[in-house]
């Protein structure tokens, strides 16, 4: 496993590797979830790159940059015993480098939902993610749905560049409770961590509620806050039924639809969705 932080090095090491090459871009701390990303570029790729890097630009200014958790000796051994073949580790420096101006943004799709929640958060993902794709030239990049938002948009960007990469979103990975794996899970106690099940079991009621034939974005919502609200450690920052286009917000469902809320728990602020309609 070849391990660069450099820009130049990682030219370097790219223009090295034949075959296609598959992208997982991370903040490291990595769980399940990031290495079922890494499971997938894997199986459709000859090599597989990774980034870690904890991009400031997408954190607010009240936001847990600082004590977003890092471990980045346990993550280098996990992704060497997944056999990756490219690590790509920068400093801020590196990406930002001294006078930096230059920003990426995708209108429409980012004005709702984590971007309506985080105010230059996804120009600051979207900012970023052009830049390792432009640095790597993978052949795929990987995402998860777990942040169901952040694919999309990255989705719009690749096609309204025309950059020549395919972006692949994998399934939300869960713990046996349902919550879904993040590395803000590591700011939950005990209790928190009980309530934090709140977002699964709302999302599975709209499930649930969808498959029965409840069609009314209204309804649906309502069933969800109900659900939340009557978590005592719970506190939705937003709750959503949104068309999985637009991601605006519907009254009457179509075929299929974007459920997905942010809820915050102590000090973590957790994201989750569920596509209805979907098997
Ligand atoms: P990070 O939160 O480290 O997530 C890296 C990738 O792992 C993202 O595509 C995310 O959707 C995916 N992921 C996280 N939890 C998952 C889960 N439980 N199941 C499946 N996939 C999961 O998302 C980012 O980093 C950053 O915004 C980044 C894209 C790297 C840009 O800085």
């Amino acid at each position: 496993m070849i391990i660069v932080s450099t820009l130049p090095e990682l030219r370097r090491a790219r223009a090295r590797i034949i075959g296609s090459l598959g992208l997982v871009p991370t903040m490291g701390y990595l769980h399940r979830g990031h290495l079922s990303l890494l499971q997938a570029a894997r199986e459709q790729n000859e090599h597989v790159a990774v980034s870690i890097f904890v991009n400031p630009t997408q954190f607010g200014a009240d936001e847990d940059l600082e004590d977003y958790p890092r471990d980045i000796e346990r993550d280098l051994a996990a992704l060497e015993a997944e056999g990756v073949d490219l690590v790509w580790t920068p400093d801020n420096a590196e990406v930002y480098p001294r006078g930096y101006q230059t920003c990426v943004t995708v209108e429409q799709l980012t004005r709702g939902l984590e971007g309506a929640r985080r105010p230059r958060h996804m120009r600051g993902v979207t900012t970023v993610v052009t830049k390792l794709l432009i640095a790597f030239t993978p052949e795929r990049a990987y995402f998860g749905q777990k942040d169901a938002q952040q694919a999309y948009v990255v989705r719009r960007l690749v096609a309204d560049l025309g950059l020549p990469v395919e972006v692949v979103v994998c399934p939300t990975i869960r713990e046996p409770d349902g919550l879904a794996l993040s590395s803000r899970n590591a700011y939950l106690n005990t209790e928190q961590r009980r309530a934090a099940t709140v977002l699964f079991r709302a999302l599975s009621a709209a499930r649930a509620a969808f498959a029965k034939g409840q069609r009314d974005g209204d309804e649906l919502r309502a069933l969800m806050e109900d659900i939340v609200a009557a978590e005592p450690l719970a506190a939705p920052e937003y709750i959503s039924v949104a068309d999985l286009e637009t991601l605006q917000e519907l009254q009457q469902l179509p075929e299929q639809a974007l459920a997905s809320m942010a809820v915050r728990i102590g000090a973590a602020a957790l994201i989750d969705n569920m596509v209805l309609g979907k098997a």
